[in-house]
């Protein structure tokens, strides 16, 4: 395939490559002592201060990638996405997930009709729905109020949710209306996961939300198989009606499953599954938890980046400015991973849903011409809670390898503490990491500061920063739930301008099939040995050896005749 086309064959890709050594003769010590630069370097929109100074970039570098942005047509590319363009060119989907939080009213187009009704239509029937299992008005079969939910699905029909709930669970509002009430989340086919949901739970009182864009999903239709089990073993099969409803894009097999398509809550193909948390996959289970009203007001946090995003100009514009600066980061800098690093911990389920949304967006080997690329696209995410990753994995992104971090702070905690006598507040102790920090990865330390502290020669070189760490701070008003659809919006555009300006396409993941398709073929094996001793046949010597072993030693385990529900 002709390698025409990619971006980095443009003049202001290698005039980057160039810049590249300019900027590694500057210490970050200096860029910092310029406080024009830094201001320049402060972006605020709606509550938020970005601070991006701590990057190893001047004001030069910007100009730079901007017209890096140029020339992979960034702009165009972002208009392509809201005018609802089949983008997803692999899949031949558009991809509107904008089109979920967007105002009543508003009007965004796929395929020439608007989205929007049938996005409130949607939106309507969760409203209704959650207000009648939260006012008691739909109860379970034995008369009984729902106060338990079990949220049954797995990677984007799990994690973006996981992390809305983690986050509001400590907002004094959410936590006020979800008194009373509890939103459990079943993700690993693991049986230890079932256990782990249902040890405690009275069928009788818990509703079940199978949550899949596909109703394919492996992992999520055998946990829902199970939870149908424990319900119908408990309650009879009639139960099931009122005892467990589904979100998904595939109806028929949602009905097919057992479940009234009444009870099933809709979305569309151009939602993809790591950018559905705004749709029913997100608004469902988290209304059920909170009420509609809290939920609302994340949808319009999110919305309030779309239409920044979408309108602002790029040195203004916070997801491009971030997604612009990941790619200097990554294809330019050389720097692969990226840290996240929330000073909250209401924000600890930040870095596993962004895990899914950058690396199964952007993990791609070749451009969406399907060219391969000649260079480094995707980044390697993880992260932890600050204080908690201090004390974890910091030591390396001081002294070892070279991570771009995100510090992520909040102004006003959910839950101020204060100990009268104290030097300052529970939240004041927090933030002074969450302010130390980018300095001393920026600043580091030298062996001259350490020589005149007195530290004796042999520790010198094990007791010196280097610095010129790159990192960016992201400060927080406050973190209800307007503050999350915020934060979430911003990561989901940043990784879409990363993928825009490396020629990607950042909706498919085909790199997720052939794993699957594998499992298919061990799970024949393992029926076929299990009920007819058949012997293995068809794996290479080292599966073939693991899966006899594994056989072998577990054969008086698991009898195949009699249904077997965990026993906590
Ligand atoms: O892991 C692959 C994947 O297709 C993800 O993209 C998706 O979020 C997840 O599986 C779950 O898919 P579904 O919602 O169809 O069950």
């Amino acid at each position: 395939m002709a390698s025409s086309g990619l971006v980095c064959e443009t003049d202001a890709w290698k005039d980057l490559k160039a810049h590249v050594e300019d900027i590694k003769k500057t210490h970050l010590r200096e860029l910092m002592s310029d406080a024009k630069r830094c201001q320049s370097m402060m972006v605020e929109f709606d509550g938020l201060l970005l601070d991006y100074s701590r990057q190893c970039a001047t004001v030069d570098t910007f100009n730079k990638l901007n017209k890096l942005a140029e020339a992979a047509h960034l702009k165009e590319k972002i208009n392509l996405m809201f005018s609802g363009e089949r983008i997803n060119s692999t899949e031949n989907r558009s991809v509107l997930h904008v089109a979920l939080r967007a105002p009543r009213g508003s009007v965004i187009n796929s395929d020439g009709k608007n989205v929007v009704p049938d996005v409130w239509q949607v939106l309507d029937k969760i409203k209704d729905f959650s207000d009648r299992v939260r006012s008691d008005a739909w109860v379970g079969a034995t008369g009984k109020p729902l106060t338990n939910v079990i949220a049954i699905g797995i990677g984007g029909s799990f994690l973006g949710p996981l992390f809305v709930h983690t986050a509001l669970q400590t907002d004094p509002e959410a936590a006020q209306l979800a008194s009373g009430r509890k939103l459990h989340f079943l993700a690993n086919v693991d049986p230890i996961d079932v256990a782990r949901n249902i040890t405690g739970l009275n069928p009788e009182t818990t509703l079940a939300v199978v949550v899949s864009k596909t109703f394919t999903t492996a992992e999520t239709m055998l946990n829902a198989r199970t939870i149908r089990e424990w319900i119908s073993a408990a309650l009879g099969p009639e139960a099931v009606a009122k005892h467990m409803v589904a979100v998904s894009t595939n109806l028929t097999l949602v009905e097919k499953f057992g479940i009234d398509p009444n009870n099933a809550f809709a979305f569309w193909d151009w939602v993809g599954g790591r950018y559905s948390v705004c749709s029913a996959v997100g608004v469902l289970p988290l209304s059920l938890q909170y009420g509609f009203a809290v939920v609302e007001k994340f949808l319009q946090g999110a919305s309030s980046i779309d239409q920044h995003f979408h309108s602002a100009p790029f040195e203004k514009n916070l997801p491009v400015l971030l997604g612009l600066l990941s790619v200097w980061n990554v294809s330019f800098l050389g720097y692969p991973a990226r840290a996240i690093l929330p000073y909250s911990q209401a924000l600890e389920k930040l870095a596993p849903h962004i895990q899914q949304v950058s690396m199964e967006s952007n993990g791609k080997g070749v451009s969406i011409d399907g060219v391969p690329l000649p260079y480094e696209a995707g980044e390697i995410d993880f992260g932890e809670p600050g204080t908690n990753g201090q004390h974890s994995f910091y030591q390396l992104i001081h002294q070892g390898r070279v991570i771009p971090c995100d510090f992520i702070g909040v102004v006003k905690s959910q839950q101020p503490v204060y100990l009268k006598g104290e030097l300052v507040s529970n939240h004041d102790e927090l933030m002074s990491n969450f302010f130390a920090q980018p300095d001393a990865l920026a600043y580091g330390k030298t062996p001259e500061q350490l020589l005149k502290e007195n530290v004796p020669s042999n520790l010198i070189t094990h007791k010196t920063f280097s610095g010129n760490r790159p990192s960016l701070s992201l400060l927080l008003p406050s973190l209800n739930a307007y503050n999350i659809g915020q934060l979430l919006a911003i990561y989901e555009h940043r990784v879409a301008v990363e993928g825009f300006v490396w020629g990607i396409n950042s909706f498919d993941q085909w790199g997720v099939e052939l794993g699957k398709s594998l499992a298919t073929q061990v799970r024949k094996q393992l029926h076929a040995s299990r009920k007819n001793s058949e012997p293995i046949e068809g794996f290479n010597f080292s599966t073939a050896t693991l899966l006899t072993r594994y056989l072998e030693a577990s054969k008086d385990i698991l009898k195949e005749d009699s249904t077997v529900l965990p026993k906590l």
